[in-house]
C-alpha cells in the first residue's frame, strides 16, 4: 500500500493554512510504526480488506494529531527535524490543525462497519488525553512514584500501539481472542517504545531525533531516567533543589541532565525497557503462525535497538 499517498488525500483541505500544516508534517516524515503495526497484525486474517488501509492510515492520523498537540503542551520547535505547526505559525492554529487531522481519522474509520471499532478508538483518544493532562498535573512532581509515570506512558503512547495491533487484526477479521492478544503485544513494546523516548531525551542528539533533545528535565517532565537517578542518595538532594528552585539557571539545569545522565538511571531505564520487549515476544510464542509471528519479533528487536 502507497500509505503516504494514502495520508495525501486524506489530508488535503481546501484551506491553505490548514492544507500546509498537516501536508508539512506528513512529508517530514516519521517512523510510521503504527500504521507498520496495522499491517503486520492484518496478516493473522484476510489482509486484502479494504478495511485494512483504513484502519493503518487512521492509525497514523491519530498519532500525527496527537503530535501537534503535544508540541504545544511541550512547547517544541522541532519535529521530524522540521518547525513544529506551533513554532511556523502558532498555538491557536496547532490547535485547529490537531483537531482537524482528529477528524480527518474519525471521517475515515465512520466507513469502517464495526462499532466496537469506534468505540474502541474513541477510549484510545480519550486516554491519550488522559495521560497528557496527567502529565501537566504531575510536572516538577518530584514525589511521584514509578506506578504513577508508568500509567501515564500506558495512556499516553503505549495504547495507541495496543490498538493499532488490536484494529489490523480485527479488520482482516481476526476473532477478539487473536486481536486481544495482539493488543497486548502492542501494549508492551509501546511501554518499551516510550521508555526508549525518554531515555533518548537524555543520551540523543537534536540531530538524530528531528527534536530537541534534553528538554523533558528542565520542563519538569519527570521521566523513568529522573525517577531513578531520585533514588540516587547521592543526586537526590541535588535533582529537587533544581525541581524546586524559582528558576534554576542554564548552568543548574546542565548539571541536573547530566547528573541523570551519569546516575545509572539510564542504564536501569534499559533495563526496565528490555523486559517489556521480552514480554511482547512472550505473547508472540503462544501465536499460531511463525511466519506471520516473525516481523513482529522483528519490529521488537528494532524497536529495542532504535537511536532515533
Ligand atoms: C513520538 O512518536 C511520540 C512518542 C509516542 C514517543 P514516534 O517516535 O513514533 O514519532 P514519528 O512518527 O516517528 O515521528
Ligand atoms: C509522546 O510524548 C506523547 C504523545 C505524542 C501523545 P513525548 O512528548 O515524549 O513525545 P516527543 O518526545 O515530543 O515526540
Ligand atoms: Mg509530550
Ligand atoms: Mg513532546
Ligand atoms: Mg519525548
Amino acid at each position: 500500500m502507497r500509505l503516504k499517498k494514502e495520508l495525501e488525500s486524506t489530508l488535503q483541505s481546501a484551506h491553505p493554512v490548514l492544507n500546509e500544516a498537516s501536508l508539512d508534517l506528513l512529508r517530514a516524515g516519521g517512523k510510521r510504526i503504527r500504521p507498520i503495526l496495522v499491517l503486520l497484525s492484518a496478516r493473522f486474517g484476510d489482509r486484502g480488506r479494504p478495511e485494512v488501509k483504513k484502519a493503518a492510515v487512521t492509525l497514523e492520523l491519530i498519532h500525527m494529531a496527537s503530535l501537534v498537540h503535544d508540541d504545544v503542551t511541550d512547547d517544541a520547535e522541532l519535529r521530524r527535524g522540521k518547525a513544529t505547526v506551533k513554532a511556523k505559525w502558532d498555538n491557536r492554529v496547532a490547535m485547529f490543525t490537531g483537531d482537524y487531522i482528529f477528524a480527518k481519522a474519525i471521517e475515515l474509520i465512520s466507513e469502517f462497519d464495526n462499532p466496537n471499532a469506534h468505540l474502541l478508538i474513541s477510549r484510545t483518544i480519550r486516554d491519550l488525553s488522559l495521560g497528557e493532562i496527567e502529565q501537566i498535573k504531575d510536572l516538577y512532581n518530584w514525589k511521584q512514584n514509578l506506578r504513577r509515570y508508568l500509567l501515564r506512558i500506558k495512556r499516553k503512547t503505549a495504547i495507541l500501539m495496543a490498538l493499532s495491533c488490536q484494529l489490523g487484526a480485527l479488520a482482516a477479521g481476526c476473532d477478539d481472542q487473536l486481536a486481544r492478544k495482539l493488543y497486548y503485544y502492542g501494549y508492551f513494546l509501546g511501554m518499551s517504545y516510550q521508555i526508549t523516548d525518554d531515555i533518548l531525551d537524555f543520551v540523543g542528539t537534536e540531530k538524530q531525533l528531528g527534536k530537541p533533545a534534553g528538554s523533558d528535565l528542565r520542563q519538569g517532565n519527570i521521566t523513568l531516567p529522573t525517577l531513578f537517578a531520585l533514588k540516587n542518595p547521592e543526586l537526590r538532594g541535588a535533582l529537587i533543589g533544581v525541581l524546586e528552585a524559582e528558576q534554576p539557571d542554564e548552568k543548574a539545569w546542565r548539571a541536573a541532565v547530566s547528573a541523570v545522565r551519569t546516575s545509572g538511571g539510564i542504564e536501569q531505564s534499559e533495563a526496565l525497557s528490555d523486559r517489556y520487549l521480552q514480554k511482547a515476544k512472550r505473547i508472540l510464542d503462544d501465536l499460531p503462525e511463525p511466519k506471520t509471528t516473525r516481523p513482529l519479533a522483528m519490529i521488537a528487536d528494532y524497536i529495542g535497538r532504535r537511536k532515533y
